[in-house]
């Protein structure tokens, strides 16, 4: 057992704290990883509101790179002095969808089996199984994804949730690929990824759509062809007619993926397909919302599929090493997503910076 320093929120809606905790050496199956960069995330931020569960206190953090220190005994995949990704999806490889070769869709992740505690012995539940607002962390050894050590952590660590969420959403859930449109409703971080990921898989056009011009500047910067500013345009004809100029007779885009979670919003990605084209939800609803009312011949008469894309539908050993390679190579630009480096005592500004729209993705650096 060792004691560092770490981020937690104690309680519903008070601010996060830096606190001492306990982390465990790395019994079977686990590891310790010494953390040197990890994003926030808006995810962070609804654990501290109390919207994931009640499960206080939370550590914080789950988009980080670091460096494996020490391993349990039985762990043979990643070993001392690692470079890795952490993810929060570590495959079974026992369940039906791992066993019929699809372990993107594992239904039986899982995490460290030990707690890290505070000074008091009080349990943590770490965010997504992760926890990275420290300086050491534990988790399952599956949780740790090794890539190119050259690799600028702050940068590659961002794979680790949202940034994976929005490529994959595009190309591993949408398809997106050369000859094909895609459509992106909603560019925070997520979003803007869903837009790379379109622009890096050579899709044309790309469009990107936000009520806010300051986002939207940033997703041209990041691939998008077009920009649509659905506050005072309607997104749907609009996106009808960007993708009718590109191809003769085109109705829609083929791909149009959700990425802020609402019913409208989800709406307009319905009509705005083309014909037999893919809708995505990676945008995470609340459990109040429904399904908007749509006449069920329109679901029928379109063809086509409605996907949610859940972390992109990756394979974090397959993908991560991948997409560090093309960002390593100069074709994915995942310095653009590091708005800013602060250090582990920065978070509560950074998620005020959040909520105002100011930044693609602050980063702790350790
Ligand atoms: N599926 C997954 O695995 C996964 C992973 C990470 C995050 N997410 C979810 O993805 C969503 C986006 O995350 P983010 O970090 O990019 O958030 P964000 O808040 O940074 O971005 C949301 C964007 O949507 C825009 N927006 C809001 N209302 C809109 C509207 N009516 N029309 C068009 N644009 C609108 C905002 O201006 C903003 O740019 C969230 O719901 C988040 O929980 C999903
Ligand atoms: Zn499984
Ligand atoms: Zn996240």
């Amino acid at each position: 057992m060792q004691q560092v320093k770490a981020v937690i929120a104690r309680a519903k809606g008070a601010p996060v704290e830096l606190v001492t905790i306990n982390v465990p050496a790395p019994g079977p199956g686990e590891a310790v990883v010494k953390i040197q960069s990890c994003g926030v995330c808006h995810t962070d931020l609804h654990y501290r509101e109390g919207g994931i569960n009640d499960e206080f206190p939370f550590l914080l953090g789950h988009e980080a790179a670091g460096i494996v220190e020490a391993v349990g005994p039985d762990v043979t995949d990643v070993a001392p002095g690692d470079f890795v990704v952490l993810n929060w999806r570590a495959v079974c490889g026992s369940c039906r969808a791992c066993k019929r070769g699809e372990p993107q869709y594992c239904f039986a992740t899982f995490n460290a089996t030990q707690k890290m505690t505070l000074e008091d012995g009080t349990e943590l539940s770490p965010a997504l199984g992760i926890g990275a607002f420290a300086e050491k962390t534990l988790v399952a050894a599956g949780q740790c994804t090794k890539v190119d050590p050259e690799a600028r952590p702050a940068a590659v660590g961002l794979l680790g949730c949202g940034v994976m969420a929005g490529i994959g959403a595009a190309i591993n859930t949408g398809g997106a690929t050369r000859g094909r449109s895609v459509a992106v409703i909603g560019c925070g971080g997520v979003g803007v990824a869903a837009i790379a990921g379109a622009a890096l898989a050579g899709s044309s056009p790309v469009i990107a759509v936000d009520i806010d011009p300051k986002k939207l500047e940033r997703a041209a910067a990041m691939g998008a062809t077009h920009t649509v500013d659905s506050s005072q345009t309607d997104p749907v004809e609009e996106i009808k007619r960007i993708c009718a100029e590109t191809y003769d007779g085109a109705e829609g885009a083929d791909i149009v993926v959700e990425a802020v979670g609402r019913p409208e919003t989800w709406k307009q990605a319905f009509y705005a397909r083309d014909l037999a084209g893919t809708v995505v939800l990676v945008g995470v609803p609340t459990p109040d919302m429904t399904v908007p009312e749509i006449p069920l011949i329109d679901v029928f008469g379109r063809g086509g599929a409605l996907k949610s894309s859940w972390y992109g539908d990756c394979l974090p050993s397959r993908d991560f090493p991948m997409l560090v390679d093309l960002y390593r190579q100069g074709r994915l630009d995942l310095d653009a997503f590091v708005s800013e480096e602060i250090g582990i005592g920065d978070i509560e500004a950074a998620f005020e910076k959040m909520h105002r729209g100011e930044v693609l993705r602050s980063v702790v650096v350790l």
